[in-house]
């Protein structure tokens, strides 16, 4: 008797403990919070994802579509959300595999995964606890899982999110299209702000330039080579011994120097910055760390040690405020050599010799007045952002009128607001490149809209024909920078004979005539988080055919780009125009489709941004079946802030059909308060050609044919 009793108090126990009770209120018309039963706050919060605090404005309404059932999986504090079966999941940021991400199990620990080999790839550097579903309909939501612990996403009937840490809030967002969902998810996660205009151009690296004088005659080799360039970078050759905020006495004299040539040259230039700090008394960044007591503790409280490029290394402890500052205050010195930017790796972090290449999850971080004290299985997955946010603030003070500019490897969903990043370390073989679309996709599907791969990849030797297929995809990625490793072939636009240096070079001067449009998809992004990437099934949400495309994708609303090696591509209905630029077809330029109904702004090629300007604007309008077409141009100083005291100009242009010859374009600045004289033409795509009008200053434009 007693024996039946206990079993029937432990059945009635799992069962209730299983499906907790939870309260749930909407902070927004279209956004409800769900809160587990035994949620205490400290644990999760304060939130490094969403940006203010969430709180009741309405009542959950009883017709809410997605619910999140709390309960335990195997122990683990989860959430099970039921769904429509035909509705199409993307998002959860940086992994691999197809763009649909149907079926995917994920873990959320970022993980240094050289090659993404590791896993199967389905955990890399960054973690987005993050899931956007696109039902048959179009109507979309999204999923956020309020926490940074370790954690799992497995997507499949019912959707699981199974935590390592103790239960957690989730967000879900309802709207009527997945663009709608994106632009909520970003009132809560924050975008991009506005970076300089030198950041959008080409970028040419390699692990590492080094002495200082190749570096110096690389930038000669585009400039001689009439390759359009932007910003060269340094990989860590450049310290001494890997010693970060050091130079290679050897290799590196004079920093400075070098800088100045660059600048000289219209190139900007990024150096790198790793979290490790060399275990050595004597060297200053070690000294004033230990002094100020800013290193990431072990179990046993003492500083925790691990292996990395310049040997056994302390870590700073971001969660720590004195620590953020300390940081910061590093890149003064550093910033005041003429460096433009800062590239932050290694920073999940990575531990050669650690607990699966990184610290053991029982190491501590001690928090402070903004953050709770926490073990790393709590803090991992932000170690990255909280670097790249003390890195940001640290260039910003070095540079208060400058836009500041980081790279990071890692970081965590929301980490848009400090930081473009790179996919990390891939191959250089075809399939690579052609999973670099979905990654990157996902990536901007989950509000990291600044990203890109390495272009020709980063292991192994690229050859002519990988380079130049990769090089006519890759003058499309929001972030467009050719990188390899030590060791492996020469990878600059010219390392592969004349044919392919001729593809880069058409192809880069592509991305600087499409500057005028980048820029303004760039602004769009920093105002409302809409991707700079798109996948093509934006541009008709409703046609079903298109979800699952992923060789070609969206710049922006109005370009498509079909990389040339792609089969069977889905395209969406209507007049897409393909823009025959004047060059000849070499075989290897991705195909750019203009949408009926829309106008795109291109200017000259420039060798660089700094010779850039909207004064000569070129309007590629493809008419729709209406016979109207619309765009738009965002200009501004290209650095600094003055725009934000509405020092910028945004045009709007509208082209309407006089007769089948006749076309009329005006031009409307609508916001800004900065003038600036233009010429415009027109060119009217049609039936595969380019018409022109005559260059004019006139507001109002006409074409006859
Ligand atoms: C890491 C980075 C790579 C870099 C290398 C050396 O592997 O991912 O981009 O070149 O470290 O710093």
């Amino acid at each position: 008797m007693k024996l039946f009793f206990r079993i029937f108090i432990s059945i009635l126990f799992l069962s209730v403990s299983n499906i907790q009770a939870q309260s749930s209120f909407l902070a927004e018309k279209d956004i409800a919070v769900f809160y587990p039963k035994d949620f205490d706050s400290v644990q999760t919060l304060p939130s490094l994802a969403i940006i203010h605090p969430l709180k009741r404005k309405m009542n959950l309404p009883t017709d809410w579509k997605t619910i999140p059932i709390f309960k335990t999986i195997n122990g683990k504090n989860s959430i099970e959300i039921q769904y429509e079966k035909s509705t199409d999941l993307y998002g959860t940021g940086e992994v691999t595999g197809s763009l649909r991400r149907n079926g995917k199990e994920i873990t959320l620990w970022n993980t240094d995964n050289g090659n993404y080999l590791q896993y199967n790839g389905d955990r890399l550097y960054q973690s987005h606890p993050w899931i956007l579903g696109v039902r048959e309909d179009g109507t979309s939501f999204g999923i956020i899982a309020d926490h940074t612990w370790k954690q799992e996403i497995k997507l499949d009937h019912p959707i699981q999110m199974i935590s390592e840490g103790p239960s957690f809030r989730v967000i879900i967002i309802e709207k009527d299209s997945p663009q709608e969902v994106l632009k909520s998810l970003a009132k809560l996660t924050g975008t991009i702000d506005l970076p300089p205009l030198w950041a959008l151009g080409y970028q040419q690296s390699r692990f590492s330039y080094y002495p200082q004088k190749q570096a110096a005659s690389i930038v000669d080799e585009f400039r001689e080579r009439e390759i359009p360039l932007d910003v060269l970078w340094m990989d860590i050759n450049y310290m001494d011994g890997f010693r970060i905020f050091t130079f290679d006495p050897k290799g590196y004299p004079d920093p400075k120097k070098l800088n100045d040539y660059l600048h000289q040259n219209n190139v900007r230039s990024v150096f790198m910055i790793d979290p490790g700090v060399k275990k050595e008394e004597g060297y200053f960044v070690y000294d004033q760390g230990t002094k100020g007591n800013h290193w990431t503790l072990a179990e046993n409280n003492q500083a925790f040690t691990g292996k990395v490029w310049p040997g056994q290394c302390v870590f700073p402890d971001y969660t720590r405020e004195e620590t953020q500052n300390w940081w910061a205050s590093l890149y003064k010195d550093f910033m005041s050599l003429g460096i433009d930017g800062v590239w932050n790796d290694m920073n999940e972090p990575s531990v050669f010799d650690g607990t699966n290449g990184s610290m053991p999850a029982t190491n501590m971080h001690r928090g402070s007045k903004k953050l709770p004290a926490g073990n790393h299985l709590r803090y991992h997955n932000v170690y990255g952002m909280l670097m790249v946010k003390a890195t940001r603030e640290g260039i910003l003070n070095a540079n208060p009128n400058k836009r500041p500019f980081v790279l990071s490897r890692s970081n965590f969903m929301g980490g848009q607001r400090y930081a473009a990043t790179w996919t990390g370390d891939n191959k250089s073989t075809f399939n690579y490149l052609k999973e670099s679309i979905p990654m990157s996709i996902n990536l901007s599907l989950s509000g990291q809209p600044f990203n890109g791969p390495d272009i020709g990849g980063f292991s192994g030797d690229a050859n002519p024909e990988l380079f130049g297929q990769w090089i006519a995809l890759g003058a499309y990625y929001p972030f467009s920078r050719n990188h390899t490793s030590t060791e492996t072939v020469a990878q600059e636009p010219w390392a592969f004979g004349k044919e392919i240096e001729n593809v880069s070079r058409t192809a880069i001067n592509r991305r600087y005539q499409l500057l005028p449009y980048l820029y303004t998809l760039f602004r769009e992004a920093s105002i409302t988080g809409m991707p700079i990437m798109r996948p093509i099934f934006f541009a008709d949400i409703k046609d079903n055919t298109l979800r699952a495309e992923e060789q070609a994708f969206l710049l922006g609303e109005n370009l498509m780009i079909i990389p040339r090696w792609a089969k069977n591509v889905h395209e969406p209905k209507g007049n897409w125009q393909e823009i025959k630029f004047e060059n000849k077809d070499d075989g290897y330029q991705s195909i750019i489709k203009l949408k009926p109904g829309g106008i795109v702004p291109i200017s000259q090629v420039v060798q660089s941004t700094e010779d850039y300007s909207a004064n000569r604007i070129t309007l590629l309008v493809n008419l729709d079946e209406e016979g109207y077409a619309k765009g738009d141009l965002y200009d501004d100083e290209k650095d600094g802030f003055s725009y934000r005291e509405g020092n910028f100009s945004y045009f709007k242009y509208e082209a309407d059909l006089i007769n089948d010859t006749q076309l009329k374009v005006s031009v409307k600045q609508i916001e800004g308060n900065r003038n600036i004289e233009q010429y415009y033409r027109i060119g009217w795509v049609k039936e595969g050609e380019i018409h022109y009008s005559n260059w004019s200053s006139s507001k109002n434009i006409q074409l006859k044919l």
